[in-house]
């Protein structure tokens, strides 16, 4: 089990530190499953769980997702930390050359960015969000989902990807990939200039996803990890090449509680958010083999991973990480030692995906968020709350809020592990409980049910739900109050809240952030980033025109997020409410997205 010390690293102080996985899974039962407790079954299906199903609130130090058994493919777990924070983080890995997982997920794991953010009916090209849109879903009495609507938006508050394009290719030593000139057809375009297209759902946190049994708002990204696609046992398809004896051969891959490798391999190929439609994972792997990890951005000297294989000088690592010579340190030999072929890919670019997921994965597993102040209260440092979050705490457990029929467990979600493995004890099946349709969206726009969010560092997470429909935590707690806003067929229907309730639940969920989220401190320190912020326009709603790309494509607008190392930055990040009103411009918060870049 020698990848024990990586996966458990978010347990840091915590109880479930132990020395080995059955011993912890031993110590976790007897955390949350004291006897009796199986007979209260119940809440699978996606329903709301059956009374008594509730798993208590506890501080998330006492949750342990098991570790995915990952020993068959690592070699070295720490060596596989440094080059998932290294892939996560490098723009050169989108097919523009200039779109990392990060550009999506760079603001408390998730995405603040307020221009050419909006897709689906109604959404116009380059728009900026402005706190006047917000809710998209306004009724005149916001306490009543009878009332009159003053406003019904239907677009959605998303991310934005790349622009789109037919991947023809890599040029070797080139960060961005080649693309055939096609016929665009996606509606991310105004008067025939083509914007960077935007994603269906807001961006979720990928702080804490760890602790999800599935990830996306949907679940989709399986538990069970195939080694190149997020579809788990549906996808049989034989992964890894694996080098024995001589001989090169295809084995299936499967890797039970992996929902973040899974997760991982979905968006690098996906042709909205980093990929010309097309690319495949040996190519992806020949281009990156090929350029220099971060070769556009600065990592900090004293980045808690990667300080000590920083460039001081320059950009990215000092050159002997490249990596092959990375893949090479976390890998065991037989997923990436065979003879380069005659024709065809390296053994290390077939197996690109495979190493792309379980690396990702295990830099995602560092980043645990436990530490906030509701953690250290229920901890027993009782004065780690005020009064009004200690009673926003007791709202949000009792009484009329019904918060904690879904948010419950450490976690704060009946899709968190806790209450996954309580449910399914040693039988360990999918269950879908924690997904609910609280009718956010109607039933036929976005149909299926999501998952409960985790909510720490919720106050830096916005804009909320799965569409981005509410900017601030009072807004939540209004869609709650009135029992959401397409009733009928939803899980929610008799929530009882009023004004001084919801302001005390608004007090608890700003204490569930935790510092090191806040200023960006190990293990959440991170490289630089440039993230395209809109695009620029010549006059009011017209684009201007990039003249240095093929094509029609409009001029992108970048924003600098600084590298930050372990001790972090000075100032707190910027909540989106923050943003949305112009506070925090004057240096006062982190990632106010008015410094320059240029990538
Ligand atoms: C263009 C923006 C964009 C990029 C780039 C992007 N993501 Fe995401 N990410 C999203 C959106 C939007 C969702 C939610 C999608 C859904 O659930 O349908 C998401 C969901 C996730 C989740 C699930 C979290 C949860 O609570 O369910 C994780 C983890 C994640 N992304 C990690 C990554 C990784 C790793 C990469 C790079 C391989 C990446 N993302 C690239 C926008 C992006
Ligand atoms: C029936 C289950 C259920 C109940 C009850 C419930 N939630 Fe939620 N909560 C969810 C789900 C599911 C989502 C995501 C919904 C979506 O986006 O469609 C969510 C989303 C949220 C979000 C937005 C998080 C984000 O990152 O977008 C907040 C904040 C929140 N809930 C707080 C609360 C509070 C406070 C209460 C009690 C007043 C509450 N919830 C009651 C299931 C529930």
């Amino acid at each position: 089990m020698n990848l024990h010390k990586a996966s458990h690293r978010h347990a840091q102080n915590g109880a479930a530190r132990c020395p080995n996985r059955s011993a912890a899974l031993y110590a976790f039962l007897l955390v949350v499953a004291p006897a009796g407790s199986f007979a209260q079954r119940g809440g699978g299906g996606g329903g709301v769980p059956g009374a008594g199903a509730n798993t208590p609130i506890a501080s998330l130090k006492t949750a342990a997702p098991p570790a995915p058994a990952v020993d068959r493919y690592v070699k070295d777990p720490a060596a596989l930390i440094a080059l998932g924070k290294t892939l996560f983080w490098d723009m050169q890995a989108g097919s523009d050359g200039r779109t990392a997982c990060a550009t999506c997920h760079f603001h408390a794991g998730a995405d603040h960015r307020i221009q050419n953010q909006i897709s689906g009916p109604g959404a116009t090209v380059n728009n900026v969000l402005s706190a006047q849109d917000f809710p998209f879903r306004l009724f005149s009495n916001t306490g009543n989902n009878r009332t009159t609507l003053v406003r019904d938006s239907r677009f959605a508050a998303g991310s934005m990807g790349v622009v789109e394009r037919a991947f023809a290719g890599i040029e070797t030593g080139a960060e961005v990939d080649r693309f055939a000139v096609t016929a665009f057809v996606s509606p991310f375009q105004a008067n025939g200039i083509h914007t960077r297209q935007v994603t269906g759902r807001n961006s979720p946190s990928v702080i804490n996803a760890v602790f999800n049994v599935r990830n996306f708002w949907d679940g989709r990204a399986s538990r069970i990890f195939n080694g190149a696609t997020p579809a788990g046992d549906a996808d049989g398809t034989l992964n890894a090449w694996v080098y024995r004896n001589g001989s090169i051969e295809q084995e299936p891959v499967r890797i039970e509680n992996a929902s973040l490798a899974s997760q991982a391999v979905g968006p690098v190929l996906n042709s909205v958010e980093m990929s010309w439609a097309g690319r495949d994972w040996p190519e992806l792997g020949r281009k990156l083999l090929n350029l220099a990890p971060l070769g556009r951005q600065k990592v900090a000297a004293d980045d808690s991973v990667l300080g000590g294989m920083a460039n001081p000088e320059g950009n990215g690592l000092l050159p002997q990480f490249s990596y092959a010579a990375m893949i090479q340190a976390a890998f065991r030999a037989e997923y990436w030692s065979a003879p380069a072929p005659d024709s065809g890919p390296l053994q290390m670019e077939r197996n690109f995906a495979l190493f792309w997921g379980l690396a990702i994965q295990a830099y995602e597993t560092t980043l645990a968020a436990n530490d906030s102040r509701v953690d250290q209260f229920l901890e027993g440092r009782t004065d780690a709350l005020s009064a009004l979050e200690q009673q926003g705490l007791t709202e949000f457990r009792t009484g009329g809020s019904q918060c904690t029929t879904c948010h419950n467990g450490p976690e704060l979600s009946a899709a968190g592990f806790t209450n996954f493995l309580r449910r399914n004890g040693v039988t360990n099946s999918d269950a879908d409980a924690g997904f609910f349709r609280l009718g956010v969206t109607p039933a036929d726009s976005d149909p299926g049910t999501f998952k409960t969010p985790g909510l720490r560092n919720v106050e830096f997470t916005g804009p909320y739900f799965h569409d981005g429909s509410q900017a601030t935590l009072n807004q939540v707690l209004d869609f709650y109050g009135r029992n959401g806003d397409f009733p009928g067929g939803t899980a929610l229907g008799n929530v009882r809240l009023g004004a001084g309730d919801r302001n005390a639940i608004v007090a608890f969920l700003r204490a569930l952030s935790d510092d090191r989220v806040r200023y960006q401190r190990a293990p959440f320190d991170h490289p630089s980033l440039c993230v395209p912020n809109g695009h620029a326009e010549t006059s009011p709603g017209q684009l201007a025109l990039d003249g240095n790309q093929t094509g029609s494509v409009a001029l992108d607008k970048w924003a600098l997020v600084p590298e930050t190392g372990r001790g972090g930055a000075g100032v707190p990040l910027q909540t989106f409410e923050e943003l949305l009103n112009g506070v925090g411009n004057d240096g006062s918060r982190a990632n106010t997205m008015n410094l320059a870049c240029a990538p």
